[in-house]
């Protein structure tokens, strides 16, 4: 029997749940909100969709109620605001917080194993927040950002090289922000064939800058953060711990000396398996490359500095 809690029930966690149900990623996806009955709602609806989709995963829905997500094997965070159009995800901080450390600290409560997975933004610092104030092994604890900021850059390749998504490779690596992540646009290839090949350099720019705002272009079209590729990816995360697929996917991990960095989780290429952070993959990065790392640690820590201020470490 696996089990897989999603805290949330809002647009990314309902989805992210959907995804694992109709995936069949685990046998039990329990949703826990703080909104009386949406999670139940949600839970009930999908489950009605379950004949029509032909799967067998239960979802269950629960209002605040951490019993309910007892000996959960994975547990996703999605909890807190989303940002709205013009806004960075660093400035849900104040509000967040507080919500995901809250959470972290019932949900291991009852699940005392579990790997996390986190989604709410500001998801570098979240991420950290968790480490920080469980106390648990760094293995334990997971960003998703890498996952969804790598999905969105194969998207814009792949819309630039007129080709399948599936046949692109790329990685985004370093923080989760607007100007602090990474796209590789030098390690990204088509069918092996390096993209700097296919396409010119100012092309090339231009699919970076766009994978890089790329959420924030959703969240102006939407008046919202966007939800389908955020749940996705985080369900993807899920996937590779609890089938110990051992993947490799860009995630926002606990560095101890690695990439020259410590004392924070950023994104950077890492083996999820069943123990959750199996193996951190150390890139031979170019000193232009390095530079960028650099900066979007920097900015990373400086973000982590305002969690002292609102009093949540
Ligand atoms: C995004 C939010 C979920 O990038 O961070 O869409």
């Amino acid at each position: 029997m696996s089990k897989v809690t999603v805290v949330g029930a809002g647009n990314v966690g309902a989805t992210c749940a959907n995804v694992l149900a109709f995936n069949e990623v685990a046998d039990e996806v329990v949703m826990l909100d703080v909104k009386e009955g949406v999670s139940e709602g949600k839970a009930m609806d999908m489950m009605q969709t379950a004949q029509l989709l032909g799967f067998d995963s239960t979802v269950v829905g629960c209002t605040n109620d951490y019993e309910k997500t007892a000996n959960s094997d994975v547990v996703v965070i999605t909890s807190g605001i989303p940002r709205k159009p013009g806004m960075t995800r660093e400035e849900l901080i104040g509000v967040n917080a507080g919500i995901v450390k809250s959470v972290a600290q019932n949900i291991l409560k009852y699940s005392p194993n579990a790997i996390l997975v986190v989604i709410s933004n500001p998801m570098d610092t979240m991420t950290y927040l968790s480490l920080k104030s469980l106390g648990v092994a760094k293995n334990r604890i997971i960003g998703m950002g890498g996952a969804l900021d790598s999905s969105r850059f194969k998207y814009f390749l792949s819309q630039a090289l007129g080709c399948n998504a599936n046949e692109v490779e790329g990685m985004v690596i370093g923080g989760h922000g607007d100007t602090t992540m990474i796209p590789l646009a030098r390690l990204a290839t088509y069918k092996g064939i390096p993209v700097s090949k296919l396409l010119s350099a100012e092309k090339l720019q231009e699919v970076v800058s766009s994978t890089m705002v790329g959420g924030a272009t959703l969240t102006k079209l939407l008046g919202t953060s966007a939800w389908y590729a955020p749940g996705a990816a985080g369900a993807f995360v899920v996937e590779s711990i609890l089938h110990n697929q051992k993947k490799m996917i860009p995630s926002c991990v606990a560095l101890d000396g690695e990439y020259g960095q410590s004392d924070i989780c950023i994104g950077v290429p890492a083996i999820i398996g069943r123990n959750g952070v199996e193996k951190i993959v150390e890139l031979d990065l170019t000193a232009d490359e390095k530079a960028l790392f650099e900066k979007s640690a920097a900015a990373v820590r400086a973000t982590n500095a305002a969690l002292k201020e609102v009093g949540a470490l």
